[in-house]
């Protein structure tokens, strides 16, 4: 046997499909891409259209196959909505990635009901109603991989983590509800736990050097994370290979939560 043969029974996602939230950017446009250029099928969902389009775009001239679906995940119609339109693409997927996500951050003092609302409908609501949705057919189906995106503010306070650490505490434990529902069944279900990464969702944060510096300085790799540096976790944990890996959280942060 080749190692190529080999490497591709473990983790080749030639034939599978991937639905992954907030594909259109950051984290999410990465593990799009990392799954797709895996093998996958890939549906990106996001409310932007162009970035969407631009997405999908990009992963259409390297080859791959990839559609998109514009929605609000914050409200319940909408990621039903989201859904069914997402199946509709490439069939019922086999993998979801939840990586659309917010991050607003007032003061604890300050935070009103509509901050707490719009974060726990966009960070925990929509990966729950989504693995509602396609969880039991995954199960059905006795194949399938749920890959949320967490922080690590669901393990410690930081940078007013508000409403936002509370509603990432809470998917990692929805994960291990999935998990315990749906694994016997061949579906796993896991968290990846980012430390910090430069993306848009931390544009404010990014642009201060001496932050972004002291932060990088927390990490053992020395730097701060970067979006490919999820490819490689997420292909791992949506293919055959991680079979027995579920309920987890597994950290990509350079050592940050360690150090
Ligand atoms: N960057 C970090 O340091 C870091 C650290 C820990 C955890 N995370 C987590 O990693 C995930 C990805 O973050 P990122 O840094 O890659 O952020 P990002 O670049 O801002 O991407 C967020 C994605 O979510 C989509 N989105 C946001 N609200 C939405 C809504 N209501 N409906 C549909 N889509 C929505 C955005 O598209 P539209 O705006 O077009 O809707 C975008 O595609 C998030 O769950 C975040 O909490 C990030």
């Amino acid at each position: 046997m080749t190692s190529h043969t080999y490497l591709s029974e473990l983790f080749s996602l030639d034939g599978r499909t991937a639905v992954v939230t907030g594909g259109s950017s950051g984290i999410g446009r990465a593990i799009a891409e990392a799954l797709a250029r895996a093998g996958a099928n890939v549906v990106i969902v996001a409310r932007k259209e162009a970035e969407l389009t631009a997405t999908v775009d990009e992963l259409t001239a390297a080859g791959c196959r990839a559609g998109w679906v514009s929605a609000d995940l914050g409200t319940r119609d909408g990621v039903r909505a989201a859904a069914d339109e997402a199946a509709a693409v490439f069939g019922e997927p086999d993998i979801l990635v939840n990586s659309a996500g917010i991050n607003l951050r007032p003061p604890m003092s300050d935070l009103v009901d509509e901050v707490w609302d719009t974060t726990m409908a966009v960070n925990l609501e929509a990966p729950f109603l989504l693995g509602q949705r396609f969880g039991p057919g995954m199960a059905e189906r006795g194949f399938g991989r749920i890959i949320h995106i967490t922080s690590q503010q669901a393990h410690r306070a930081f940078v007013q983590s508000g409403a936002y650490g509370v509603s990432k505490g809470a998917l990692e434990a929805l994960a291990r509800s999935q998990a315990e529902a749906w694994s016997p069944h061949g579906v796993t279900c896991n968290t990846l736990v980012p430390g910090f990464v430069m993306t848009p969702l931390n544009a404010r944060l990014a642009s201060d050097p001496d932050k972004v510096e002291a932060l990088a300085a927390r990490t053992m790799v020395g730097r701060n994370g970067l979006a490919e540096d999820f490819a490689g976790a997420a292909v791992f944990l949506a293919g055959r290979g991680s079979a027995y890996v579920t309920g987890q959280a597994i950290f990509v942060d350079g050592g940050f939560s360690v150090h």
